[in-house]
């Protein structure tokens, strides 16, 4: 079985490789577009989850088999590679128009018939200060779909879709829109793989309630009987100052083709992350 997968994933990369040279002949637009985007170990995901607070704040603990991916079109046009860490305005915070994974035969029971659910949400809803109504879900489908072609950024990635036919996302996709002067908001992409059962029945057949705000991840697991996150990614949006907490004046260094700063100022402001560890240990395993 293992083999078998690790035999088709090998398939895909190469047709992977056959694609995206076609693509470089015959469309140079396209190629110029996008930034110079390069893979992240699944060991500086963990640590930038680590650096920003997530883990253990809003994540008990995160140990990614998978390097997880979404893409987006940043302010000035260009494709571009959603690192952990990237602040991002508003405006590139639309849906990213790409998933993708690398090294998915890391995974424990995958096949290739397997489903996976993606969800993003908000960590510091209404503020990191007071995250009142934490998590806020802004997205969440299941029935993703490993794809044979590249990601059209990373091409080491496989995208992941979701089937026109199968595509009843539980929670359509809303864009964040952070109030102003509520500092830093870490936004969470997070994939994890799909029990068989919700192949042919959506979350509300296990009584996923379709409220957004103060959403459990540990009780949302244990309902819908999901293991351990595979992959997640972050990016911030910087709403301003929230009394000396959360200016960020972080740069996208995604857009320079580069990936290693982009976390390092993102550490918890002291206070609040003592507190809600302590608070919210016990409710928050991933
Ligand atoms: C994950 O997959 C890659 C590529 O197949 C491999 O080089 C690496 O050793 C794997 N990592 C783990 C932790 O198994
Ligand atoms: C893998 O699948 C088996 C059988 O469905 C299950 O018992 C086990 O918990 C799964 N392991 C993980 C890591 O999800
Ligand atoms: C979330 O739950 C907390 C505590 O139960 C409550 O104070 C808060 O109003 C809730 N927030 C939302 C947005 O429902
Ligand atoms: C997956 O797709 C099937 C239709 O093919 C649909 O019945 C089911 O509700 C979908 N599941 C999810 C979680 O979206």
């Amino acid at each position: 079985m293992y083999m078998s997968l690790s035999n088709m994933l090998g398939l895909a990369l190469s047709s992977c490789a056959l694609v995206s040279a076609s693509a470089s002949s015959t469309d140079d637009t396209m190629i110029r577009r996008q930034v110079n985007a390069n893979s992240v170990s699944t060991a500086d995901f963990k640590s930038r989850f680590e650096q920003s607070g997530i883990v253990p704040e809003v994540i008990a603990a995160l140990d990614p088999a998978v390097s997880f991916y979404a893409s987006y079109k940043t302010s000035t046009g260009q494709d571009a590679l959603l690192v952990p860490g990237s602040t991002l305005t508003v405006a590139e915070a639309a849906f990213p128009f790409e998933f993708s994974v690398e090294n998915l035969g890391n995974a424990t029971n995958i096949t290739t018939s397997t489903r996976y659910l993606i969800y993003l949400l908000d960590a510091d809803a209404p503020s990191r200060n007071d995250p009142s109504a934490r998590n806020l879900r802004h997205y969440l489908a299941g029935n993703y779909t490993l794809s044979n072609t590249p990601s059209s950024v990373l091409p080491t990635a496989q995208r992941l879709f979701l089937p026109s036919a199968a595509s009843f996302p539980f929670t359509p996709y809303q864009p964040p829109q952070p109030a102003a002067n509520t500092g830093v908001h870490r936004f969470i992409y997070a994939l994890y793989t799909q029990p068989p059962q919700f192949n042919l029945a959506n979350f509300d057949s296990v009584g996923m309630s379709p409220e957004t705000s103060n959403w459990s991840l540990p009780e949302w697991r244990m309902q819908l009987g999901l293991g351990p996150a595979i992959g997640a990614t972050f990016f911030t949006i910087d709403t301003g100052a929230n009394n000396g907490e959360g200016t960020s004046g972080q740069v996208d260094t995604v857009a320079q083709g580069g990936v290693t700063a982009a976390a390092s100022g993102l550490s918890s402001p002291m206070y609040p992350a003592a507190l809600t560890a302590l608070t919210l240990a016990a409710r928050l395993m991933v």
